[in-house]
């Protein structure tokens, strides 16, 4: 069987969080860096051969010295690397460093999460490893909450479709990783620029993209609102185990 990796996603800058100065995956959450939070989930997954970190060029000896100072018995399992300008950028410098490191089997997983999901479950983690063997791809999804409205000029409403149709989409995303890199250099520029996430790679393609259940707790850290929502349910995780 194929070997399965972990990339977890920690390149962005985080803008809209504000304080540019600190990427969010960086921030405090409870006693240890958000990003500390996510690693460690998937650490703790035995099915990994690799947990791959990606984190800001400008930011790659902080990461070093946060895994080292928080993560110590894992050192063998976690692979530092430069992210990219785009998200898929990232994901595909992770692949690059496994054909580097390991060489790209036909049958290789590789199991994408935001740094900043730090909720994510060992259910989903699981379940994302399974249907990425069985189906090639994955998408991790809730089903939408709020009924969806569209507005093609931001003044009127276009349509409201069905929302039992729509769900909202999480992380982790899970390929076959030569299906993935391959899809992804086929695609043009023009296509390259429409892309929000790894999923439509395969979706502008055609091809079939398997979904996994998510968790409405598995929530992402974008506004300052977040990340107190965060703390909040740590806080409350830690008394939950007092
Ligand atoms: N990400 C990445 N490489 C990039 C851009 C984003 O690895 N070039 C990661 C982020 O670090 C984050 C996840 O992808 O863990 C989701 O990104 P998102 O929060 O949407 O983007 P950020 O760039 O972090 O934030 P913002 O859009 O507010 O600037």
């Amino acid at each position: 069987m194929g070997k399965v990796y972990a990339a977890i996603l920690a390149g962005g800058s985080g803008t809209r969080m504000g304080n540019p100065d600190k990427p969010k995956q960086f921030w405090m959450m409870g006693e240890r860096p958000v990003i500390v939070h996510t690693v460690e989930k998937f650490c703790l997954v035995a099915e990994f051969d690799k947990v791959i970190v990606l984190a800001p060029q400008a930011w790659l000896q902080q990461t070093q010295d946060i895994m080292n100072q928080h993560l110590p018995q894992f050192a063998d399992k976690i692979a530092l690397v430069a992210g990219g300008a785009e998200r898929n950028d990232t994901i595909m410098n992770a692949i690059d460093y496994i054909e580097r490191e390991h060489g790209l089997c036909e049958d290789d997983i590789i199991v994408t999460h935001d740094a900043v999901r730090p909720f994510v479950t060992f259910r989903i983690i699981e379940e994302n490893i399974a249907a990425a063997r069985e189906h090639g791809a994955v998408d991790t999804v809730i089903p939408a909450t709020d009924t969806i409205v569209q507005s093609v000029d931001g003044q009127f409403i276009t349509q409201i479709p069905n929302r039992a149709e729509y769900y909202q989409g999480q992380t982790p995303q899970s390929f076959n990783v030569v299906r993935l890199r391959k899809l992804f250099q086929e695609l043009t520029d023009a296509e390259k620029s429409v892309l929000t996430d790894a999923c439509k790679i395969l979706v502008l393609k055609g091809e079939d993209v398997a979904l996994v259940s998510g968790d409405v707790s598995n929530i992402k850290l974008t506004y300052t609102n977040d990340m107190r929502i965060a703390r909040a349910m740590i806080a409350e995780d830690r008394a939950d185990n007092a």
